[in-house]
């Protein structure tokens, strides 16, 4: 490894929420309008959302945590039962089953995209199993046809975690647009609301199950006939996302284009893989380095390149979960991929000069 060349820049950051004078002007007609909590424009957020991704319906609440809660619930998700997940994601993925009383059953990874083995799932199946849960890591689609077919056969729901694929595309088809998905607008994702979530679906019932647990378990006021909490987004919320759709697409096309470029140019690191037909939505431009990536990573702040781990430690070998009893090597593929995998700067405000230099200074660290 060579002397990092300083940056004088200063850092490209990993992530960078892009927020403007509409946004601004958006939450200041709303602190105007008196409507603080969920009112008309959380209304309209959904409809637009839905209208994007192409899903009949779409239903806002708090955060992608809290969708994860929402949509497990209104599948009938509850004690005793088990979810089939990847051990390689937030911990989200895993906590949202947890705090509906389920439990989470993992499944290793794909070496290919770090995304749910379908061809796993089958020998992970047990009388309790009544869903499958995958997520779309760093915004690359799933197997979702194979796992389909899977759920289809078993009788399993699909409940796919999208907080990180807004735009994506799995064999021509969004993400999103049919079946049930869960996406995040946490203020680094390709778009924000601030904090917030969204669950898009083709089933009427269940969006209305979902419009009722997210509100107290109350379909009529003061009438609670499921369990619910608090999980409404705010109209502010929807008005910054309201803002932040218009330029969704326009941002996820430079995400894409930025790591075109970044692939193209990396030289010594093994790049990211897209499966023919699907669209990667680069919330994350993550390569594998087979170096000292604490090292690499020290080399790279000192010389202006902001990066990130996404993610240490596989769920599995989190202390919360470890009561589980999974131990070292019970998921080979996910602890290997959690060993080497090193997120760099793609966001879409990255200029061509900064994609230059990020991709010459990784080189000239790892070479
Ligand atoms: C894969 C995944 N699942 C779930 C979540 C939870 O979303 P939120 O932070 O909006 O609660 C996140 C967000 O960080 C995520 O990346």
């Amino acid at each position: 490894m060579t002397t990092p060349k300083s940056n004088p820049r200063g850092i490209i950051p990993i992530a960078k929420p892009l927020i403007g004078a509409d946004e601004r002007a958006a939450v200041m007609q709303v602190l105007e309008s008196g409507q603080l909590a969920q009112g008309p424009r959380v209304d309209a957020f959904e409809a637009a959302f839905a209208a994007h991704v192409g899903a009949p319906y779409a239903v806002a609440v708090n955060s992608g945590t809290a969708a994860l809660i929402v949509a497990l619930q209104a599948r009938g998700i509850g004690p005793g039962d088990e979810v089939i997940t990847t051990p390689f994601s937030f911990i989200a993925t895993a906590t949202s089953i947890i705090a509906c009383g389920a439990t989470p059953v993992f499944v290793d990874i794909d070496p290919f995209d770090f995304n749910l083995d379908p061809a796993l799932i089958e020998d992970a199946i047990t009388d309790n199993t009544k869903a499958v849960m995958p997520v779309h890591l760093y915004g690359n689609p799933a197997r979702l046809g194979e796992l389909r077919t899977t759920c289809d056969d078993f009788e399993l729901e699909l409940i796919e975690d999208a907080a990180q694929a807004h735009g994506a595309v799995h064999q021509d088809q969004p993400i999103g647009a049919t079946g049930t998905a869960c996406f995040s607008f946490y203020p680094t994702k390709n778009m924000t609301t601030g904090e917030g979530g969204i669950i898009t679906t083709d089933d009427a019932e269940f969006a209305a199950r979902c419009r009722i647990i997210r509100n107290h378990g109350q379909g009529e006021r003061y009438l609670h006939t499921m369990f619910g909490l608090n999980w409404r987004m705010q109209d502010i919320n929807a008005a910054i996302g309201l803002v932040q759709l218009e330029h969704v697409d326009e941002w996820t096309e430079r995400r894409i284009a930025n790591a075109t470029q970044l692939s193209r140019l990396l030289t010594h690191v093994e790049t990211p893989r897209i499966r023919e037909g699907n669209r990667h939505v680069f919330h994350q431009y993550t390569v594998r380095v087979s170096h000292d990536r604490e090292r690499l990573q020290d080399a790279l702040k000192a010389a202006g390149v902001g990066s990130a781990v996404h993610y240490p430690i596989p769920l599995h070998q989190q202390p919360i979960l470890q009561e589980m009893g999974f131990g070292e090597g019970s998921f080979p593929v996910a602890e290997a991929a959690a060993d080497s995998v090193l997120s760099l700067p793609v966001h879409p405000s990255l200029t061509e000069d900064e994609i230059g230099y990020i991709a010459e200074t990784v080189n000239r660290l790892t070479s």
